[in-house]
């Protein structure tokens, strides 16, 4: 009998586009493997869950992709190529640094009788260069793959893909699943082909959606390092159902987080061991993330992982 996992698959059409993503995957894996740089993928964003085929409205939740984005350019600079998978329209990493408004406050507008002039503050000089030397640093050398998805299908039909590119790397590999990912989906056959009507109240029905750790743990790359984040709203709960994670997909390492203090504090929890992060306000206020500890925390715990595959233990 087919597992749930293999039904979600042959029930849910693949996304136009999927051989282009996994031609990239491969050319990517095979040309950091040969040049010995460690690769991670970085999940990154929230998926949706449509409610009609021709879809007007969707499920959706709260992730803007800061974790995931910011993480990879952490990433990138403790020398990993990343591959990043991200919902389409949340932050990147690089162009977060420029959104909305945030840009517009770093330009100076200077007029004159005949000239109009936009030049960057002095006091975002710095900054931005240091974000745009990050950024094309990265593509000279051909350090990041951007791959996005926007529903649920689109994500896991991309995830296995991704994990079928990297499972050659064995232990040099991370995965990095930030993604916020739906748990409830409506299968395609039963899904309304066209706009539900508004002429009446609706009960809609959702499916779970299979827990993807477990495949992708043990049999997709069963040899990679493979970090997954546990996010709740209950403080109580954090902990207890991050080490049920642990146990049930028997993976390295998980990273808990609560929804509401996520960019102030996470707690990095192992088989043996757990670990809180924590930043200050003032560490906050200066503009400090917290992504840039756990990236070295987890590239610390990489590389004692790889060292004990060596000496076999
Ligand atoms: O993007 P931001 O706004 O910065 O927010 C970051 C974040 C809070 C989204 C991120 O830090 C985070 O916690 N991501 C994981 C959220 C989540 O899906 O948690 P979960 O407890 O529902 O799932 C736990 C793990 O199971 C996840 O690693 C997920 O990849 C995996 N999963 C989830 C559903 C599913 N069907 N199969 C899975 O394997």
């Amino acid at each position: 009998m087919a597992s749930n996992w293999e039904e979600f698959y042959s029930s849910q059409p693949k996304p136009a586009g999927l051989e282009d993503s996994e031609r990239l995957l491969n050319n990517f894996c095979i040309k950091h493997f040969a040049g010995d740089t460690k690769v991670v993928l970085v999940t990154s964003g929230g998926t949706t869950v449509p409610l009609e085929h021709n879809t007007v409205r969707f499920v959706d939740n709260f992730s803007a992709g800061t974790r995931g984005s910011v993480s990879a350019e952490f990433f990138l600079k403790q020398g990993y190529a990343v591959i990043f998978m991200y919902r389409l329209k949340s932050l990147q990493p690089f162009s977060r640094h420029f959104t909305g408004q945030k840009f517009l406050d770093m330009l100076e507008l200077t007029e004159t009788k005949d000239k109009t002039s936009i030049t960057v503050t002095s006091k975002n000089i710095s900054k931005i260069a240091e974000v745009v030397q990050g950024y094309k640093a990265a593509l000279k050398d051909g350090k990041l793959l951007e791959l996005s998805f926007t529903t649920i299908a689109e994500y896991l039909w991309l995830l296995r893909s991704a994990c079928q590119a990297l499972a050659f790397l064995k232990e040099s590999c991370i995965l990095y699943l930030a993604a916020a990912v739906s748990d409830f989906y409506i299968p395609a056959d039963e899904m309304s082909v066209h706009k539900i009507s508004s002429s009446k109240p609706q009960t809609i029905s959702f499916q779970l959606v299979p827990k993807i750790l477990a495949p992708l743990v043990s049999l997709w790359v069963p040899n990679a390092f493979v970090v997954s984040f546990k996010l709740e709203t209950d403080k109580d709960l954090l902990i207890a159902k991050a080490r049920d994670a642990l146990d049930k997909y028997k993976h390295k390492l998980v990273i808990a987080n609560m929804l509401q203090n996520r960019k102030q504090q996470v707690t990095l929890v192992t088989q043996k061991s757990s670990c809180v992060i924590n930043l200050t306000e003032e560490q906050l206020e200066s503009g400090e993330e917290i992504e840039k500890y756990i990236v070295e925390n987890v590239v610390e715990n990489h590389k004692s992982f790889i060292a004990n595959c060596k000496k076999g233990i």
